[in-house]
């Protein structure tokens, strides 16, 4: 009986009946080997293609004042009027953890004066953020992202970069079944006065109420509506991409331009619409056929507003975030598994107390020369003990018992083939490696 199951003993002589166990809350992923080794596979990877492009790493605080939010991602967006985690501290003051990064690294740039240090300031983070949403395959409340940011450059390039890197982070997964979508959301300068002529194109339409309340508090994402008459109504509707003010479109012109050069694939998606408030010019998204409903695997832009509405010097801004645990579906879908489940490269079963505390030390001698060495521990006998081996993913077992001990070798056991040869005690570890090397 394990420890988790046994029954603690009354002191009265009865049976203590046990608690009922916890579960984790509703809607979050949770990561377990031997599949974890695929998250973080797929978590570094994508960090990976942000590093070589100069991204440094910042870790950000997982809960910031709400106000940040409210101010940064948008009133009036779902995430921040239906989906945020708020609560008061202790201290009465009321916080919200985080519902995506780019508004916390923002913060950050200008808390620390980040931007006088050289422009763009490139920054790459990683980690869990929350939305309450209704959980589904794929959307989780507590989904984990890969992102980066650039502040500080308005240079098509520097938009092309931020998209390459995503791209570049997918295709090292060895990903072939996704697209990038594309488009502009124009800038302060024809947003206000495309928005109008949308709004009076909405007017002449026969919309639910619920649709007009939508249309009137942010008629674009009207445009993004997926039921078929909303569809059909919005097919002649005006779009932001024909009305782009002369700097926006020649912007645009740019950022498609070196996408060309770099190889990368896009489709345009004029109707496109951002769950956040803070984008302007360049918008994209990563979509993945594989995965139904929630499709996007990673999506950002330009928000070249937001450092001055947070308070900042007035900086424009790029930047994405990709759903690592969407990502980690996609490669599922497409039947990659371009990472290694197996726990340890060696397995040592002692036999005995004599051959267990010579095994602790060539476990350590191992380890201290990079070989990834478990043990096993409990005194199990031979055959579980070579159970527990071959489900460790090990490629070697060291099985050591009396009779090695006295002939001073131990076994060393090819998990794959199942040969075993002796090898010497003293020279084991160098023996080791050099099979692993082999
Ligand atoms: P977002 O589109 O809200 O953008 O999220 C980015 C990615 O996170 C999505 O494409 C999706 O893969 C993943 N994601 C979002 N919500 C969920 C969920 N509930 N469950 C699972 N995955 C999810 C942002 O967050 C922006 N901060 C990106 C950005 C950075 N824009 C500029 N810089």
């Amino acid at each position: 009986m394990s420890a988790a199951t046994e029954q603690r003993p009354d002191p009265d002589g009865g049976k203590v009946r046990r608690p009922d166990p916890f579960a984790a809350p509703k809607g979050i992923p949770e990561y377990l080997p031997p599949e974890s080794a695929g998250f973080t596979h797929v978590r570094d990877t994508l960090a990976g293609a942000a590093e070589r492009a100069g991204y440094g790493h910042i870790e950000l605080p997982v809960f910031e004042e709400t106000g940040l939010y409210a101010r940064g991602v948008g009133e009036s967006t779902d995430v921040v009027s239906k989906e945020m985690y708020t609560f008061a501290d202790r201290g009465d003051r009321s916080v919200t953890l985080r519902p995506e990064g780019t508004a916390g690294v923002v913060r950050s740039v200008i808390e620390h004066n980040l931007d006088k240090q050289g422009l763009p300031v490139k920054l790459r983070y990683a980690g869990p953020f929350f939305r309450y949403e209704r959980p589904q395959a794929g959307r989780y409340r507590q989904l984990q992202q890969v992102g980066v940011e650039a502040i500080g450059a308005d240079d098509p390039a520097l938009d092309a970069e931020v998209i390459a890197v995503a791209d570049e982070g997918f295709k090292a997964l060895g990903l072939t079944g996704y697209r990038l979508e594309i488009t502009s959301l124009g800038d302060a300068e024809c947003r206000p006065a495309y928005r109008e002529l949308l709004q009076q194109f909405l007017a002449g339409l026969d919309l639910d109420e619920a649709t007009r309340e939508r249309a009137a508090i942010n008629p674009l994402r009207v445009l993004d509506d997926k039921r078929p008459e909303v569809r059909a109504a919005m097919a002649d509707a005006p779009l932001l991409i024909d009305y782009l003010s002369e700097a926006s479109a020649e912007h645009h012109r740019a950022v498609l331009e070196h996408l060309d050069d770099l190889g990368v694939a896009y489709t345009p998606n004029p109707r496109m619409v951002r769950g956040l408030d803070y984008y302007t010019k360049t918008t994209f998204e990563f979509v993945h056929d594989g995965l139904g409903a929630q499709s996007g695997i990673g999506g950002g832009g330009r928000y070249d507003g937001l450092m001055a509405t947070l308070g900042g010097p007035e900086l424009s801004g790029v930047g994405f975030g990709i759903g690592v645990d969407r990502t980690v579906m996609a490669c599922a879908a497409e039947g990659l598994t371009p990472w290694s489940t197996a726990r340890v490269e060696v397995f040592g079963v002692p036999l005995g107390d004599t051959a267990r505390r010579r095994l602790v030390v060539i476990a350590a001698a191992l380890r201290a020369r990079g070989v990834r060495v478990d043990l096993s521990y409990g005194g199990r006998g031979l055959k579980g003990a070579m159970k527990t081996a071959d489900r460790s993913g090990a490629r070697f077992a060291l099985v050591l018992g009396e009779r090695d001990l006295e002939s001073g070798t131990v076994g060393l056991k090819d998990l794959l083939s199942g040969e075993q040869r002796a090898v010497g005690l003293d020279g084991a570890v160098d023996e080791v490696i050099a099979s692993l090397q082999a």
